[in-house]
């Protein structure tokens, strides 16, 4: 009774066994396999943050191994070795992304194992102010760090609350891409565009916005500076004029009544020349 039992618990298991002898024989021979750190989320406790991939099984020897970030080789990670790291000191929003660990073979196509670091986005840059004129047109961008990158929206900041931007009049485009946003306003208007538009950036992990002011001027403000000077011109040529009319009656009546107190002498002085000249002549 016992026997029987046994051999027919023994049955599947053999067969089990042997599933798996050929699912690993089939794996190994398709695609070697790479265990990794797991995912993390900045920030991590600590100074630092290491990334591990091990290369447990290949069909062959590898030739070599380095690290990518965001699709992109990062320099000097290139080695010979199946067990590699790679460290991030202090990491910082911009250190988040899609990390990847690269093998290379002789005679079988790369493998590569994922390792995911999210943060929260961060926005670095962004226009604090656009000054522009009616009837121009107006860009205001935002950038960011973090990963997954975020899903960007635009309000406006009005009377203590956040509007959707008012597109009834279609001269608002907005454009995003991953890490990225711009809102364009054409044909500007003095008086429904300026104000306080923020740029909000939101992913899985938290959120993040910035503030751009935007003024914009009315049509004869470049020409201000122009009537300032104009204005200045024709005042000076009116002050010019006048000063002359009123100099030109004194200097004529200076030489027509010798007898002011002061000018006496220099007038004396001027009769005096004149005899002198006379008898000289
Ligand atoms: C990789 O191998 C090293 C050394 O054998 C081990 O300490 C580490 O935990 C392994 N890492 C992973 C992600 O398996
Ligand atoms: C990573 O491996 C996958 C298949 O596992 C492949 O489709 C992809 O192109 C590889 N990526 C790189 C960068 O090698
Ligand atoms: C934004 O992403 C692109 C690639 O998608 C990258 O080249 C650029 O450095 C990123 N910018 C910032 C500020 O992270
Ligand atoms: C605003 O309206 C225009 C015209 O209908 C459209 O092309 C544009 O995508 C809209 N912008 C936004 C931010 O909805
Ligand atoms: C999200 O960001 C806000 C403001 O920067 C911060 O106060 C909050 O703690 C953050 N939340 C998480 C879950 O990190
Ligand atoms: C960004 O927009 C989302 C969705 O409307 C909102 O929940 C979040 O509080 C906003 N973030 C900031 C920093 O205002």
């Amino acid at each position: 009774m016992i026997p029987g039992k046994r051999g027919a618990a023994v049955m599947p298991f053999s067969v089990v066994i042997f599933g798996a002898l050929m699912l690993q024989s089939v794996s190994s021979q398709s695609a070697p396999s790479i265990a990794t750190s797991e995912h993390s989320t900045l920030p991590v406790e600590g100074d630092s943050l290491t990334l591990q991939c091990n290369l447990t099984t290949a069909h062959s020897a590898h030739q070599e191994s380095y690290w990518m970030k965001n699709g992109e080789e990062i320099s000097d990670t290139r080695s010979q070795n199946k067990n590699i790291e790679y460290k991030l000191n202090k990491p910082r929003g911009d250190d988040a992304g899609v990390y990847m660990c690269v093998y290379t073979f002789e005679m079988a196509p790369p493998a590569n194992g994922t390792i995911e670091v999210k943060s929260a986005p961060e926005i670095v840059g962004h226009k604090r102010s656009e000054n522009k004129n009616e009837g121009q047109r107006a860009l205001l961008y935002c950038k960011s760090v973090g990963y997954p990158y975020p899903i960007w929206t635009w309000r406006k900041y009005e009377n203590g609350v956040f509007r959707d931007i008012d597109n009834s009049t279609g001269r608002f485009f907005i454009s995003s891409r991953d890490n990225y946003t711009e809102l364009h306003i054409v044909n500007l208007d003095i008086n429904l565009d300026p104000g306080e538009y923020h740029c909000n950036a939101t992913n899985i992990i938290n959120t993040s916005n910035e503030k751009s002011v935007l003024r914009v001027r009315s049509h004869l403000a470049p020409l201000w500076p122009l009537l300032g000077v104009l204005a200045e011109i024709i005042i000076l040529i009116v002050i010019i004029a006048v000063y002359e009319k009123r100099k030109k009656p004194e200097d004529l009546q200076d030489d027509d009544d010798p007898a002011g107190p002061v000018k006496t002498n220099s007038t004396n002085n001027h009769k005096d020349k004149n005899l002198r000249q006379r008898n000289t002549n």
